[in-house]
């Protein structure tokens, strides 16, 4: 079958089996940001904003979302042009083997969107869907209030 999506603002029309998912999709046609850890909606490391909305992209198929709006964890910075949640996560040492970065990043983005200024409790709720392997999660805690103060300053 065939659809078109937006992905981070530019449409993109794949051809691709009924049966796949969008994580696969993406991954498959380059948006390799987009981390595949247990593909059974638990880890966290595959979520993307679908029209806005955090989800974890191994539980979509991907034919049903076409038409919508996809944005990934580059679609809201890049490198030489990060977001501030981006350069937070950098500058508080939360980014280990960065695995589980892009879906902190945009954990962190969808939480900041709804509640400018979470307390520790709401920014833990908030990231729980999102496993980390290797910071312990006090950095990325740090990086989450680190970041809440870029965007306020
Ligand atoms: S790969 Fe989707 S939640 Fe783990
Ligand atoms: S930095 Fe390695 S899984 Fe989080």
């Amino acid at each position: 079958m065939q659809g078109e999506f937006i992905i981070n603002g530019e449409n993109k029309k794949f051809d691709f089996d009924p049966r796949t998912r969008l994580l696969h999709l993406l991954r498959n046609n380059g948006y390799t940001e987009v981390k595949d850890g247990c593909e059974e909606g638990e880890c966290g490391a595959c979520v993307v904003l679908l029209d806005g909305k955090l989800v974890n992209s191994c539980q979509v198929l991907a034919a049903s979302v076409i038409g919508h709006e996809i944005t990934t964890v580059k679609g809201i910075g890049e490198m030489h042009i990060p977001h501030p949640i981006q350069q937070a996560f950098v500058d508080a040492g939360a980014v280990q083997c960065g695995f589980c970065t892009p879906g902190m990043v945009l954990a962190t983005y969808s939480l900041l969107q709804r509640n400018p200024d979470p307390d520790d409790d709401e920014i833990r709720i908030a990231l729980d869907g999102n496993l980390c392997r290797c910071t312990g999660y006090v950095k990325i805690l740090d990086a989450v209030k680190l970041a809440k103060k870029y965007i306020a300053e």
